[in-house]
């Protein structure tokens, strides 16, 4: 695994770009993904300075990755809701997605991509980092019997909900004709 910057990292936006359409298809994202959107998405990555991606790989093959870059950086639809609480977006590093595919999970690797993007934040001079999760009703038609929110996972790596911080993100959901809004709730962390 490492954290990748400048060319590296934009070297590896098409793969990044392919993990997030298959990992996000599943539940609870269900994003119907195009690589159009994908390569407008991910080019912010590569114009701003302060973002990386952690890579996960197989050999040379990208097989997860982990996402950071500095709030103030994103578009109103990400840090809005800061904003409308009273905070400071550029007090706070923004981790943007975390995707792994499913053979390579519970062997610690989402563990270390928390462990890396927070240790990037910190040599960038951040003392806050935060990340937000799709909110889905318990009752959704498409929410698999065996599925598990990664909110637990999420407070042992010791963030909390953001109270009021709820963002609104657009995409076409798997099944869907257009897209809709979806709340986003902010989770984040004072960096020891
Ligand atoms: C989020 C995601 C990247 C986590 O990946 P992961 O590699 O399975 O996570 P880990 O294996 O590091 O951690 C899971 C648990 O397994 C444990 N674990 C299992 N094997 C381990 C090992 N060999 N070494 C260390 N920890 C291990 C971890 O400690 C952790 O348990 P804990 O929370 O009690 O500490 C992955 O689930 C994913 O891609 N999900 C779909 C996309 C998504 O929802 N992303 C988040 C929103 S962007």
């Amino acid at each position: 695994m490492r954290p990748l910057v400048g060319e590296a990292l934009v070297a590896q936006l098409p793969a990044l770009a392919q993990l997030r359409i298959e990992v996000f298809r599943a539940y609870p994202y269900l994003y119907e993904g195009s690589l159009a959107y994908e390569r407008e998405y991910l080019q912010g990555y590569a114009r701003t300075d302060g973002s990386v991606i952690v890579g996960a790989f197989e050999g040379e093959r990208l097989i997860g990755a982990a996402t950071g870059t500095p709030l103030r950086a994103e578009p109103p639809s990400v840090q809005g809701c800061f904003v409308a609480c009273g905070d400071d977006p550029s007090q706070w590093f923004y981790f943007g997605e975390s995707v792994l595919r499913s053979q390579y999970r519970g062997r610690g690797i989402g563990v270390a991509f928390f462990r890396e993007r927070e240790a990037h934040a910190r040599r960038l001079g951040y003392a806050r980092t935060c990340f937000c999760a799709v909110v889905r009703p318990d009752d959704h038609p498409q929410r698999p019997p065996q599925w598990q929110a990664l909110d637990d996972f999420w407070r042992r790596r010791g963030y909390a909900p953001l109270p009021g911080h709820v963002g609104d993100m657009r995409w076409r959901d798997v099944g869907d004709e257009r897209e809709t809004a979806k709340p986003m709730q902010f989770w984040g962390r004072l960096l020891p």
